[in-house]
């Protein structure tokens, strides 16, 4: 796992799968100014850039490139929008092929923890992802 804001533009041949994710901010990609005011609301760790800017510094890959993407969001108070929805989408613009339907994780608030059960649905999803790859 890399965080978008240390990871290479320039991906390596050989990468099999891409698998992207973030918070929902704002219903879609967080930006400076959602990532701020996280902050401000007290969240720690907050990346000096997010999958949305990673995106915007693509370039169209050669290939077809395996792609999935998930977001974090929360479920009490219940919001809505997607991060990995519109993550995917531009994603696809650029020609990547999606392996995976957009997947979405709740947390209790904003901070967390992770609602029951969801760390076990995100370990099965990776797990899923990881056959895929396997079998193809
Ligand atoms: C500025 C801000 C905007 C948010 N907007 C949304 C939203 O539109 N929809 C949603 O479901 N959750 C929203 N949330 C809740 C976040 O999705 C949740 O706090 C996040 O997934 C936690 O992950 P993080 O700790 O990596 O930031 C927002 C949170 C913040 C701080």
């Amino acid at each position: 796992m890399i965080n978008a804001a240390v990871a290479p533009i320039l991906l390596d041949n050989d990468v099999e799968l891409l698998i992207l994710g973030g918070p929902t901010h704002a219903f879609s990609m967080s930006t400076a100014s959602t990532r701020n005011s996280a902050k401000q609301q007290g969240a720690e760790h907050i990346p000096e850039r997010g999958i949305r800017e990673w995106i915007e510094g693509q370039q169209s890959p050669r290939r077809a490139l395996a792609v999935a993407t998930f977001d974090t969001r929360a479920v009490s108070p219940q919001l809505l929008g997607s991060a990995a929805k519109k993550a995917m989408k531009r994603l696809v613009a650029l020609g990547c092929r999606p392996v995976a339907k957009p997947e979405t994780f709740g947390l209790h608030g904003y901070s967390g923890p992770l609602a029951d059960g969801e760390l076990e649905r995100a370990q099965r999803w990776g797990a899923d992802l990881r056959k895929l790859i396997a079998s193809n």
